[in-house]
């Protein structure tokens, strides 16, 4: 995993990583998983297939969560509950407009005592709360590769 990190003007620390394969990009999600403290929320951006999911997945592995892991694209919010904090993994590309969030009773999640991920999150940024850790998956050069850049989080 090549990483380069630096600091943007006002932002704190950035870090982008190269991820070769998707073994590499569960290694990043392991060492993000021991970084995430109670109340986090990660918001994720980027194109379909880039590998939000597949991170988060490596996420959940890392928080110790033992149950199977799955997108949560229909269901918009699935929770996981067997690791060391709660995990509430949103994927809000379906939502029909933003207000649906209300329904979901998103600040429970977002204020609560675990760890949001957000797939999508730009789609739903006036409900972010302003100490979000920011985080975008880009395609790389060759098949296998991946650039995640983030924001917020000392690596
Ligand atoms: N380096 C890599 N990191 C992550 N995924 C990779 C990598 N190389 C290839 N892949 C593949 O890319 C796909 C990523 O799919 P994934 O569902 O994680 O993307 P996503 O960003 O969640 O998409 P969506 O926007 O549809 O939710 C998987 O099939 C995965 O195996
Ligand atoms: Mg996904």
């Amino acid at each position: 995993m090549n990483e380069r990190s630096g600091a943007a003007p006002g932002k704190g620390a950035v870090c982008q990583f190269l991820l070769k394969s998707p073994e590499e990009t569960r290694q990043l999600g392991l060492r993000i998983a021991e970084r995430l403290k109670a109340g986090d929320l990660l918001a994720m951006s980027g194109d379909l297939g880039a590998g939000k999911t597949t991170l988060t997945k490596a996420i959940a592995e890392g928080l110790g969560v033992r149950e199977m892991v799955q997108s949560p694209s229909y269901t918009i919010l699935r929770e996981y509950h067997s690791g060391r904090l709660p995990l509430y993994h949103f994927d809000v590309y379906r939502l029909e407009d933003p207000s649906e969030m209300y329904e979901l009773g998103y600040e429970e999640y977002f204020y609560g005592d675990g760890v949001s991920v957000v797939e999508w999150a730009g789609q739903v940024a006036d409900f972010l709360p302003p100490g979000a850790l920011r985080l975008r998956m880009e395609y790389g050069a060759a098949e296998d590769e991946r650039v995640c850049t983030i924001e917020g989080m000392e690596l």
